[in-house]
C-alpha cells in the first residue's frame, strides 16, 4: 500500500443491507453447482473445482503438506514448523560496486541510495543463469526486484520532503535493483555484492519508449522532442516475466510525484482520469525537481504508467517502456503462451472503479528465434474486460472490449484522437466502452495445468452510492473490506477468445465476526485461516495457490482474529485454504518468486514499522526479501 495512494482511505465499518441477505444465497452450494454448469469447468462428480471444494472444504489437500499457521500479532516471521527464513537483502544494503554498507543513521546520501537497495521490496523474479548448452545452473540466478516507492520518515526523516537532496534521495530509492543470487554448499541463497551483473534502476535511469505511442505528441517533453527517450521508472508494484526472459515491471501511482505550481496548468486528464492534483502529495518532487511540475512539464506524467521491459541479464541494455500495453496504474503483468503461439498478457489496475485488461500480441512468440521475440510487445491489441451475471449470482459470462481507434466507439467525433490517445488515455477509453468497475483489481496469475486465470480484487472500502461503482456480480458487497478472488477460463481455452466464463473462487471475510452474512465470507474461509485484503497472487510449479496479503492488521472489530498481514496457500481443485507466513508489525507481504527447484521460495516484506529485520535500539525498520527454505531440503508447500 502507498501512504499516498487515494485508495489508502481510513476504515469504516460495515453495513449490512437488505441487499446483503439477498445476495448472501449467492454462495450457497445451488448457487456453485449452477456456476460450475454453466462455467463448464468440471472435476470429480461434476462439480466445479470450487463447487467441490464447498461440498467438503475440509477434505485434506493432496498439494498442501504443511499445517497451517495460527494468527499473529508479534513482531515476528511465523512459518509452519519445519520452515526457516534468512534475510536476503534489505534496504540500503550495498548492491553496486564500491556502495557503502548499510548505515542506521539513515545519514547516507542520495548518491549512496543510487547504489544500494532501494526501498519497499515489492514484485520481483528470478532468472536463472544458464549454461552453454541452454541448461539451468541450479545454484545461480539473478534476481529483479522493484522498490516501489519509500518511506519518507525512514529515509529522510521526515514525512515530507523538504530540500533537492531529500527528492533526489528518494528518487534513488525507487525503481528496480537487480542483483546476482549465488547458492552456497549449506543450500542458502545469498546475493552476491559487487557483481557485475548487479544493477540499479531509478527515478533518473534512461529508458527508451517504444510501441504505438512512441513519438507522439503526447509524449514529447521540453527535454526530449522525440517523445520516446525517457528517464525514470517510480511506483513499480508487481512485475511479470517473458518466455524469453525479460523482466517486467509496472508503474503504478505516479500521479503522486507530480504536482504543479500555477494549478490552472494541471492537464485536465491526468486529473480527472488519474487523479492528480497540483499540491496534494507529501513527495513533493516538482517543488525540487523540475521534471515532475506539470506547469512547467505537462507531458511529462504521460511517461509514467506503463509497463516496462528489462534485460536482466545485460547491465548495460536500455530498458523499455511498452506502451502497446496501455498506461493505467498497473498492478503487475501476467504473461501466458497461448496455444497457438501468441503472446497474451494479462493486468489490473489498481484504484477503486477500475478494470482488468488484456494485450494480445500481434505476432507469434518463436522459442527457437530469440530475436524475433525481443519486440513483440510493441504491437498487439489492447482489451478491457466486462464482467456480466446477475447480481447476486457469484458466476457469469465475460467480453474482452478491444480498445482501437476507430472501434467500440473510440473515435474522433467522441474524442478519441488517435491511437496513441488511447493508450495515454487507456482509462478514459475504458470508461467510454463502459467496462466493468472492479473493487481494486491488484495481481493476476494463471494456472499454467488448466489455463484458469485468477484475480485478486483487493477490497473497495468507499464505495458509497456512487454510479461510477455499482454494485454488479463479479464486486457484489457494499462496504467491502476483505476482498475476492475472481477467475475466469476463455472460450475453448483459447485466451485470445473474446469471451470467457469467470467465477469467485473466494470472498475473504470474517465468519467469527458476521456469521450470517456475506461479510462471513465464502466457505472455504474459517476462523482458522481467515484474512483481509488479498494483493499478490502466483503459482508454483505444483500448482498450489499463494496469495499475500496487504490490509487492516488492527486485529480489532471487523478484522479481529485475523492478526498480521500474511501469506496463505490455496489449493485450486479444492478450495482449501491454509496460512503458511505471518509477517511482522506493520507489513504487508508482498512479491513473490522461487528458485527452479521450488526449494527455496522469495517472499517481499515490505514497509515494516517496529524492529524487523535488525531489532536494533535505534534502529530502523527496513523493508526486507526473505528466502523461505524448508529444514529437510525439500519443496515449498508441499
Ligand atoms: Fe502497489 Fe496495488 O499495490
Ligand atoms: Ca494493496
Ligand atoms: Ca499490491
Amino acid at each position: 500500500m502507498n501512504p499516498n495512494d487515494v485508495n489508502a482511505q481510513p476504515t469504516d465499518s460495515i453495513e449490512t443491507t437488505d441487499f446483503d441477505t439477498l445476495v448472501d444465497k449467492a454462495i450457497s452450494r445451488r448457487s456453485l453447482l449452477k456456476g460450475a454448469m454453466a462455467t463448464g469447468i468440471v472435476g470429480f462428480f461434476t462439480l466445479s473445482p470450487m463447487a467441490k471444494a464447498v461440498a467438503d472444504t475440509m477434505a485434506s489437500s493432496k498439494l498442501i503438506g504443511f499445517e497451517g499457521i495460527p494468527a499473529s500479532t508479534e513482531d515476528a516471521i511465523k512459518l509452519p514448523q519445519g520452515y526457516r527464513h534468512t534475510v536476503l537483502m534489505a534496504w540500503g544494503d550495498p548492491v553496486l560496486p564500491g556502495a557503502p554498507a548499510f548505515d542506521h543513521s539513515g545519514k547516507q546520501t542520495a548518491k549512496d541510495q543510487a547504489m544500494q537497495f532501494g526501498d519497499n521490496t515489492d514484485g520481483m523474479t528470478l532468472f536463472h543463469l544458464k549454461d552453454e548448452a541452454g541448461n539451468i545452473i541450479p545454484d545461480r540466478a539473478v534476481l529483479a526486484v522493484n522498490n516501489e516507492y519509500t518511506n519518507n520518515k525512514i529515509v529522510i526523516s521526515a514525512d515530507e520532503t523538504g530540500s533537492a537532496e531529500d527528492v533526489a534521495k528518494l528518487q534513488a530509492a525507487h525503481g528496480v535493483t537487480i542483483v546476482e543470487l549465488k547458492r552456497d554448499s549449506n543450500h542458502q541463497w545469498h546475493y552476491v555484492k559487487d557483481s557485475k551483473m548487479n544493477r540499479r534502476l531509478h527515478a533518473n535511469s534512461e529508458f527508451e519508449i517504444t510501441g504505438p505511442a512512441a513519438g507522439h505528441d503526447l509524449l514529447k517533453t521540453m527535454a526530449d522532442k522525440t517523445g520516446t527517450k525517457a528517464l525514470g521508472t517510480i511506483n513499480n508494484c508487481a512485475n511479470g516475466q517473458t518466455p524469453w526472459e525479460t523482466y517486467l515491471t509496472c508503474e503504478e501511482n505516479f500521479h503522486n510525484y507530480f504536482g504543479a505550481s500555477d494549478a490552472e496548468k494541471l492537464p485536465a486528464e491526468l486529473a480527472e482520469f488519474y487523479g492528480a492534483k497540483a499540491d496534494e502529495s507529501k513527495n513533493k518532487w516538482w517543488k525540487y525537481d523540475d521534471r515532475f511540475d506539470l506547469a512547467k512539464n505537462p507531458n511529462e506524467a504521460n511517461r509514467f504508467g506503463w509497463v516496462v521491459e528489462i534485460d536482466p541479464f545485460d547491465p548495460t541494455s536500455t530498458p523499455k517502456k511498452r506502451t502497446a500495453l496501455g498506461r493505467i496504474k498497473h498492478e503487475n503483468a501476467e504473461v501466458v503462451v497461448n496455444g497457438d503461439g501468441h503472446i497474451v498478457v494479462y493486468m489490473g489496475d489498481d484504484e477503486r472503479g477500475e478494470h482488468i485488461y488484456r494485450f494480445v500480441s500481434k505476432n507469434k512468440y518463436q522459442p527457437n528465434n530469440p530475436s524475433a521475440n525481443r519486440d513483440l510487445l510493441d504491437e498487439g491489441t489492447l482489451y478491457v474486460a466486462k464482467f456480466n451475471g446477475e447480481l447476486g449470482e457469484h458466476d457469469g459470462k465475460g467480453e474482452w472490449i478491444a480498445l482501437v481507434h476507430g472501434q467500440n466507439g473510440l473515435t474522433k467525433e467522441n474524442g478519441f484522437a488517435d491511437q496513441a490517445y488511447i493508450l495515454v488515455n487507456t482509462r478514459k477509453a475504458a470508461k467510454h466502452v463502459k467496462a466493468t468497475t472492479m473493487d481494486r483489481p491488484e495481481w493476476i496469475t494463471h494456472n499454467p495445468s488448466t489455463g484458469q486465470v485468477f484475480c485478486t480484487l483487493t477490497n473497495n472500502k468507499h464505495r458509497g452510492n456512487k454510479e461510477n461503482q455499482p454494485l454488479n456480480a463479479a464486486n457484489p458487497r457494499q462496504s467491502n473490506h476483505y476482498g475476492q478472488i475472481i477467475r475466469w477460463s476463455a472460450a475453448g481455452n483459447d485466451h485470445t477468445a473474446d469471451t470467457f466464463v469467470w467465477d469467485l473462487f473466494l470472498l475473504a471475510g470474517n465468519p467469527t465476526v458476521h456469521p450470517d452474512t456475506l461479510y462471513a465470507g465464502s466457505k472455504n474461509i474459517t476462523a482458522d485461516n481467515m484474512f483481509n485484503s488479498p494483493d499478490g497472487i502466483g503459482f508454483d510449479k505444483g500448482g498450489r495457490l499463494w496469495v499475500l496479503t496487504d490490509g487492516d492488521m488492527s486485529n480489532e472489530g471487523d478484522f479481529a482474529g485475523q492478526g498480521n498481514n500474511q501469506m496463505l496457500c490455496a489449493d485450486p481443485n479444492t478450495a482449501e485454504i491454509r496460512r503458511f507466513l505471518v509477517g511482522p508489525v506493520g507489513c504487508e507481504v508482498t512479491g513473490l518468486t522461487f528458485a527452479d527447484d521450488n526449494r527455496a521460495m522469495f517472499v517481499g516484506i515490505q514497509h515494516p514499522t517496529k524492529g524487523f529485520p535488525d531489532y536494533l535500539d535505534g534502529g530502523k525498520p527496513r523493508s526486507s526479501i526473505l528466502v523461505i527454505t524448508r529444514e529437510d531440503g525439500g519443496v515449498i508447500g508441499a
